[in-house]
Parts: C-alpha cells; sequence; structure tokens
C-alpha cells in the first residue's frame, strides 16, 4: 500500500480497536503518521460511548496524529471529515451529518471517533465498506464492496495528510467551507439533543471551533458544541 511521505502501517489482522491500539502505540512513542488497519475490530468504539458494530470487509482505521500546541482536537474531527469524504467521492453521493459522520441517501455510511491522550490524537475512522453491519440496516448505508477497505484506506490517508497540513498552514477556514458545501440540513430546522436538553432552529453556521449555531424563531442564537441532531423539529421518534 502507498502512504504519504512520513506514514507508516500497522496491518493487523484482528484488534479490539484500532483507537485503542493507536492510542498503546502513542504512549510508546509512536510517531505522527502512524495508521492502524485492522480487519477485524472485535470491540469497535463509536462516539457517545457507543459500539461500532462490524461486518467482514468493512474498513477500520486510525491515524495517530500529533498536532502542535493550540491546534484544537474540535476541528480535527472536520480535518478527518473532509478528507474522507474527498476519498468517498468517486464512490457514492455523500453528505456531512453534523458533527463528522457522512450519510449516503440520507442513512449513515461511515463514522469519526477522535480520541486524544496528552498531545496525541487517534482518528479513528470506520467505512461501511463491504456491508451494512446486521442490527442497523434501518439506518445505515454501505459501498457493497465497490471498493475494498485498503485501497480505501490509501486513499483516505492521502487526503487526510493534505486537508491536515492545509489545516495546519491555512486554519479552520478552508475546511469549514469544504464542509459546508456538502453539509446536510444547512438552513434548515433541525433539533439537536444534548446534555442540556434538546434545541431546536434553523442550522444558521459553524462557529470557529465547529459548534453548530442554531437561529430560533425569535432569532436568539444558540451555540452546541456536541450532541445528536435529528431533522425537523422533533428529537425523535
Ligand atoms: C461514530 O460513532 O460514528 C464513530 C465511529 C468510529 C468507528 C471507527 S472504526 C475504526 C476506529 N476504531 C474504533 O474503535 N472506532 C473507530
Amino acid at each position: 500500500m502507498r502512504l504519504p511521505d512520513g506514514y507508516r502501517l500497522v496491518n493487523l489482522p484482528r484488534v479490539d480497536s484500532t483507537n485503542a491500539e493507536a492510542l498503546r502505540r502513542a504512549a510508546e512513542g509512536a510517531p505522527h503518521g502512524t495508521v492502524v488497519l485492522a480487519a477485524e475490530q472485535t470491540a469497535g468504539r463509536g462516539r457517545r460511548g457507543r459500539s461500532w458494530l462490524p461486518a467482514p470487509g468493512n474498513l477500520y482505521m486510525t491515524v495517530l496524529v500529533r498536532p502542535p500546541a493550540g491546534h484544537a482536537a474540535a476541528q480535527l474531527s472536520f480535518v478527518a471529515a473532509v478528507a474522507l469524504g474527498e476519498a468517498m467521492d468517486r464512490e457514492t453521493d455523500f453528505r456531512f451529518k453534523w458533527p463528522n459522520d457522512l450519510l449516503a441517501g440520507g442513512r449513515k455510511i461511515a463514522g469519526i471517533l477522535i480520541e486524544a491522550d496528552g498531545e496525541a490524537a487517534a482518528v479513528g475512522i470506520g467505512v461501511n465498506a463491504a456491508r451494512t453491519p446486521d442490527g442497523v440496516s434501518d439506518t445505515a448505508a454501505d459501498l457493497g464492496g465497490r471498493i475494498d477497505a485498503a485501497t480505501l484506506c490509501a486513499r483516505i490517508c492521502s487526503t487526510f495528510d493534505r486537508w491536515y497540513r492545509r489545516w495546519l498552514d491555512e486554519g479552520f477556514g478552508p475546511v469549514r467551507d469544504a464542509w459546508l458545501s456538502r453539509a446536510t440540513g444547512l438552513g434548515e430546522v433541525v433539533s439537536v439533543r444534548s446534555a442540556r436538553g434538546t434545541v431546536s432552529g434553523r442550522f444558521d453556521r459553524l462557529t470557529a471551533n465547529g459548534a453548530m449555531v442554531l437561529v430560533d424563531a425569535s432569532g436568539i442564537e444558540t451555540e452546541i458544541a456536541a450532541g445528536e441532531v435529528f431533522f425537523g423539529r422533533r428529537a425523535c421518534c
């Protein structure tokens, strides 16, 4: 597999979680650009303490990064999303869903989980490259094996490296613009369920840190840094 200069691959048949493995290696001094790729995950981790369900042939990978001090981890998840989107663009018509899901046909086809430990961050990416895992068929989509996991991993490393450098050189602006150009729900009324409750409003923009800004009918703005988005006014069904 051809990777960008400075990247190196740790290719495993099986691991608990590629994020966990990357963070273990980070603690032992693994450098920026270490890529953990696994054919199988036995304890894949999702956002908000959820599990990431496996299916044979899907992509599980983590890029270990060591951003210079002062670079917000919240922005990094958008860097990863934009890079993932660029790598997937030839395979499917996707949209971004805040904060960093990829949807195809309105269903989730890929997810990103950033976990930081000290100055190292594990950028974990899961893509349903082969099939939708059992148990999520109502809400998830897949690429049906149109591209194999290793090829997609190499492509993601190359788009990620480019967007990561651009972020360091030019800041968050270009990343945010690229994300907004394919965002789902922008300008529409959405509901976001967070630790502070559920807030509804028109999805107006992203802040400099990637928080979502909702505007309600009276023009009052609410910034939301973390939560689960639902389209329309109802928080759930
Ligand atoms: C989400 O909940 O949407 C995020 C899912 C992230 C899953 C990937 S699979 C590779 C990496 N290792 C993990 O344990 N999780 C991420």
